[in-house]
């Protein structure tokens, strides 16, 4: 008797807008140079623009309104009732810009990613390339991290580094980061789907080894 093919590792990806980092893990799997399967994306705003990539990619697309909720713990429940449905290894925060419950985080803990627009632990929340720019800052960059209670807080598993440059302003920072965003968001998904990245404790392993507070650094200056 044939031995029948091992699973692979199953992916659900949640957006809110463009979907560009959903489309560049997409865009690896496709080339197989991740070996997973994307089973879902959902998106809690009905005219996310990743909703139509991700519809002309083949991929599985499914909406959950969190207008239509009357308090953020029945969205949350609701949105794990719907990722549940499609059995995931992974769920991946690609631009998904809701806060989420303890509940949520605590249920996804050590397989909930997210990826966050400066250099964690510095410039958690909104507007960083801003507050980078304002704080004089000569780096600015960007951080995927295992999701935990604590808002933008869990253990970072991968960095990119991005200049500020003297003529920059919050868009070019923006699109600088973003371009480094789509280069190691992938390479963190990888990871996870080949068993080398995981979450013990509060910390992020890599190979088993713990990986220091700012996670695998890389850098766009060199
Ligand atoms: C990305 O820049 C991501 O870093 C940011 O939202 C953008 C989504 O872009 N996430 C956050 O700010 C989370 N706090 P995308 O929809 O094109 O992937």
């Amino acid at each position: 008797m044939q031995a029948s093919e091992a699973e692979k590792p199953r992916i659900v990806i949640l957006i809110s807008g463009t979907g560009s980092n959903m489309v560049a893990i997409a865009e690896a799997v496709k080339k197989e140079e991740i070996d997973a399967d994307i089973v879902g994306i959902i998106s809690n705003r009905p005219n996310a623009a990743g909703l139509e990539k991700a519809q002309a990619m083949d991929l599985h697309t499914d909406l959950i309104d969190h207008t239509l909720y009357a308090s953020r713990d029945e969205f949350d429940h609701a949105l794990i009732r719907m990722i549940e449905d499609l059995k995931p290894d992974l769920v991946v925060l690609a631009g998904f810009m809701r806060i989420l419950t303890a509940d949520f985080t605590r249920y996804y803990e050590g397989r909930l990613l997210n990826i966050h627009p400066s250099l964690l632990p510095k410039y958690q929340g909104l507007n960083t390339h801003q507050r980078a720019l304002d704080a004089g800052d000569d780096i600015h960059g960007v951080t995927v991290h295992f999701v935990t209670e604590e808002l933008d807080g869990g253990p970072n598993a991968i960095q990119a580094i991005v200049p500020i440059l003297d003529v920059d302003n919050a868009k070019l920072l923006q699109q600088r980061v973003h371009e480094q965003e789509h280069i190691i968001y992938p390479i963190a998904v990888k990871w996870f789907c080949e068993g080398r990245l995981n979450m013990k404790g509060n910390e992020a392993l890599l190979d088993g080894k713990a990986l220091p507070l700012r996670g695998v650094q890389l850098d766009s200056r060199n």
